[in-house]
This record gives structure tokens, C-alpha cells and sequence, in this order.
């Protein structure tokens, strides 16, 4: 199939790269492709089709929303669907206001914009963003800025502001100085945090883009208390990992933080529609009631709150409310297949956080650019199982109906495509 004259494929290089396969229909872990072929979906599309592809009581509710209101100014007015999701999302999260966007980086630049200003309607002169090494949060400009430096940045990294960053201290099966590695991360953080600092952003438990690294509840908890001690505010980008991805709603319960910021957006539909949400503390939106003008949050995007969306993401909830099981003990599925793996010699540092699980294929270069995932990815798709690894990490990220038979076939394709690389 040709590259389609009129179309430009996101991180994509016509150059390079192999033409897209055409799909025609996804249903449960599968994708139907035009010529007959069907691939397993062992990525839930870039990390959003939760339950499933065309999940029949999310498309239901969609449809019905449809019919009733399918868009609305949410300036002026307000609406009973986007009512009830800030209702059900403040209960499960902890943090009582939500504000819409529509997608993964914009929840990310409202939750900087909101930190930024907050402290700003106070007077007060805190100004420092602290990020950390290898973060990945969106390819908008400041979602960019407090993302690490990497291929996706190199082109515009004279246009992003600065943060201070610091050392993230990944961890893997069998890992033996994690320790001292967290405990050299927060010393940085502490000499960063004696600058006044507006607020520290992470990726709850894994960094995704970065190569699914991730770290232990301990290190954000020992995070949290300096943050809480610098009385700075802490944003948690839950943008990969809410939603049940961690084997908890949120990833942030599951290591036992409590943020004042949290960017949503990939599962918060189901993966049916493009919605972001951030949501912010009850201090925070306090911040921002004045009769000054200039203390409003003046952000707002055409499409927020659609109704679709917020009817999508309240089928979604209930989804994940009547089977909890279906990501709370994702772990016990993939550990076999993982422990088997290790026996490939080029299988090294195995990590496995709820629906995700990820190793690293020891070839050289650790780079996004090595080829080893792309020429991976291509033994896979003979095999019927669609991956996309990030450089020399491969890594699987299934919804959460994949069955037992299936995932068995995308570690067995993963499995044997090894075998033929090495
Ligand atoms: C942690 C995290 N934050 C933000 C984003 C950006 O989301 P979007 O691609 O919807 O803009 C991503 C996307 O992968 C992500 O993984």
C-alpha cells in the first residue's frame, strides 16, 4: 500500500519508514487490516484502548449521548455529563476539581500553567519547575520543556524553558544498588528544592516514552515528603498510567502519594475519544477566586468537556467499577511469560508494573533511534502481534480483555522474533 498523498503520520519518517498498514476494523485485542490479516493489539494503540477496541457498552453510550447533545460551549454553560465525571473522578482520586482539555500534553500544560499561577495570584516569587531525567510529557511546548531532551525535543530545544532536573532511578528485576541510586536522586532533589520552587512533575511508578522505566512506590513516597516539606505542590502525569494501567486506578494510590495536580488523559474515555482532564486540589482552585480578573485561569479549549467524551469516560469508569479483577492481578499473567523470556542471553533488565511489561534487548545502543525494535516489530507483524518498541525496549501494554490465548501469542511472535534476531 502507498503513503497516501495527503496525509502526514505522527513520528513517522517517509524515508525510513515502511508505509502504514491499513486498518478497516478493531474490535476486543484486534485489529483487521484491508488485506485480510488480523493483528493483535498488544499495545492498546499508543497506550489508550483500555477495555478494549469498539467496547459495546462504551459505543452504546456514546451513540445515545449523540443523540441527545453532542457538543456544547463550556464557557457559560455546564452539563450533566461532565458534572458527573468531575463527581466520580474527585471521589476515586482525591482531588475535587477537574478541568477539561483534549488530550495527554494539554492536561499536562494546564497542570504547569495552574501550578505556575497559583503561586503567581499569591505574590509570591517561586518560580523553578523540577522535572526528572527521561520524563516524557507531551510534545507541546512546555509539555516538551519539562520532558527530558531527547529526538523528539532536539529540533526546538532553544525555545523550552528550563527546569531542574534529576536522576531517575529505574529499577528492573534482580537490580542490587537501587538504593544508593535513589538515595543520589534525592540529594539532587533536595539541592534543587532549596531554589523556590513552583512544583515538581513526574510520571507516577514508570516513565513510559522513555522506555518503560520505573521505579519503586518508596522513592516517590521519600519524593512526596520533600516536596511536602519545601511546601511546594507535586503533579503527577497519570496520563499512561491511570485508569487500572499500574494495577491500581491511579498510580499515585498504588505508591502511595497524594499529588495536588494530576494530568489525565489516553484511558480516561476507554480510548474511545480524544479527552484530557487535569485535576487540582480544592487549594488550588481556591487560588484562583478573586474579583481580580487577572487571577482567572485563562485557558480553555474549543472542545472542552464535549459530552461524547465525558460520556465515553463515565462507561469507562463503570467498566473498571464492575471488574476490578480484569487489572488488579495483571502482574501473575505476564510473570511467567516474562521469566521465560529471561532465558534469552539478549533478554536483560526485566520490570513488570501491572498491565505493562517490559525488558530491554542488550545490542548496543540504548537509543530510541537503535533499529533492533523496528526490525523486531516487523517479526512480530508476520506473526499476527503488533508492538512498537521504543528504541532497544520492548515492551507490552495489552487491554485489559486480552485473553490468556493471546497474550501466550504475543510472547511466543516477541519470543521467536528474538531467537531470529540473535
Ligand atoms: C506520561 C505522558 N504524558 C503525556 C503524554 C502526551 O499525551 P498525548 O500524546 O495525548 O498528547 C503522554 C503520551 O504518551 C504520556 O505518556
Amino acid at each position: 500500500m502507498p503513503w497516501h498523498p495527503h496525509l502526514w503520520h505522527p513520528t513517522t519518517q517517509v524515508a525510513l519508514h515502511p508505509e502504514p498498514l491499513r486498518v478497516s476494523g478493531a474490535d476486543g485485542c484486534v485489529l483487521q487490516l484491508d488485506d485480510g490479516r488480523s493483528l493483535i493489539d498488544a499495545i492498546s494503540s499508543w497506550w489508550v484502548t483500555l477495555h478494549g477496541h469498539s467496547e459495546p457498552s462504551i459505543a452504546a453510550a456514546v451513540g445515545l449521548q449523540a443523540q441527545v447533545m453532542e457538543q456544547v460551549i463550556f464557557a457559560n454553560f455546564s452539563h450533566e455529563p461532565a458534572e458527573q465525571l468531575a463527581t466520580r473522578l474527585a471521589a476515586l482520586s482525591g482531588l475535587d476539581r477537574l478541568f477539561f482539555s483534549d488530550n495527554g500534553s494539554t492536561a499536562v500544560e494546564v497542570a504547569l500553567k495552574m501550578a505556575w499561577q497559583w503561586w503567581r495570584n499569591q505574590g509570591s516569587d517561586r518560580r523553578r519547575l523540577v522535572a526528572f531525567e527521561g520524563a516524557y510529557h507531551g510534545d507541546t511546548f512546555g509539555a516538551m520543556a519539562v520532558g527530558d531532551r531527547s529526538v523528539f525535543t532536539e529540533a526546538y530545544d532553544e525555545l523550552l524553558f528550563d527546569v531542574a532536573r534529576i536522576s531517575w532511578p529505574h529499577t528492573h528485576w534482580g537490580d542490587s544498588d537501587i538504593e544508593t541510586r535513589e538515595t543520589q536522586a534525592l540529594n539532587e532533589l533536595d539541592d534543587a528544592l532549596a531554589v523556590p520552587t513552583a512544583g515538581v512533575i513526574l510520571e507516577p511508578l514508570i516513565q513510559g516514552a522513555s522506555g518503560m522505566r520505573m521505579v519503586r512506590p518508596e522513592f516517590l513516597r521519600a519524593v512526596e515528603a520533600r516536596v511536602r516539606d519545601r511546601g511546594t505542590l507535586l503533579i503527577a502525569d497519570e496520563v499512561m498510567t491511570g485508569f487500572g494501567r499500574t494495577g491500581s486506578l491511579f498510580a499515585s494510590q498504588r505508591a502511595g502519594i497524594q499529588p495536588d495536580l494530576m494530568a489525565l488523559s489516553k484511558g480516561l474515555t476507554g480510548g474511545f475519544l480524544p479527552m484530557g482532564g487535569t485535576l487540582a486540589s480544592e487549594r488550588i482552585f481556591a487560588g484562583f477566586i478573586s474579583e481580580e480578573p487577572l487571577k482567572t485561569f485563562f485557558h480553555g479549549h474549543s472542545f472542552t468537556a464535549n459530552p461524547l467524551g465525558c460520556a465515553a469516560a463515565l462507561a469507562s469508569l463503570d467498566l473498571l467499577e464492575q471488574h476490578p479483577e480484569r487489572f488488579l492481578h495483571f502482574e501473575g499473567r505476564h510473570r511467567p511469560h516474562l521469566e521465560a523470556l529471561t532465558a534469552h542471553s539478549m533478554v536483560k533488565q526485566v520490570r513488570c508494573l501491572g498491565t505493562m511489561a517490559a525488558f530491554e534487548l542488550d545490542c548496543g545502543s540504548t537509543n530510541y533511534l537503535n533499529p533492533v525494535g523496528r526490525q523486531l516489530q516487523r517479526l512480530c507483524l508476520e506473526d499476527g502481534v503488533y508492538i512498537r518498541p521504543l528504541g532497544n525496549v520492548v515492551y507490552l501494554l495489552p487491554p485489559l480483555c486480552i485473553s490468556d490465548k493471546q497474550l501466550q501469542n504475543c510472547y511466543s511472535a516477541i519470543g521467536d522474533g528474538i531467537t531470529k534476531l540473535s
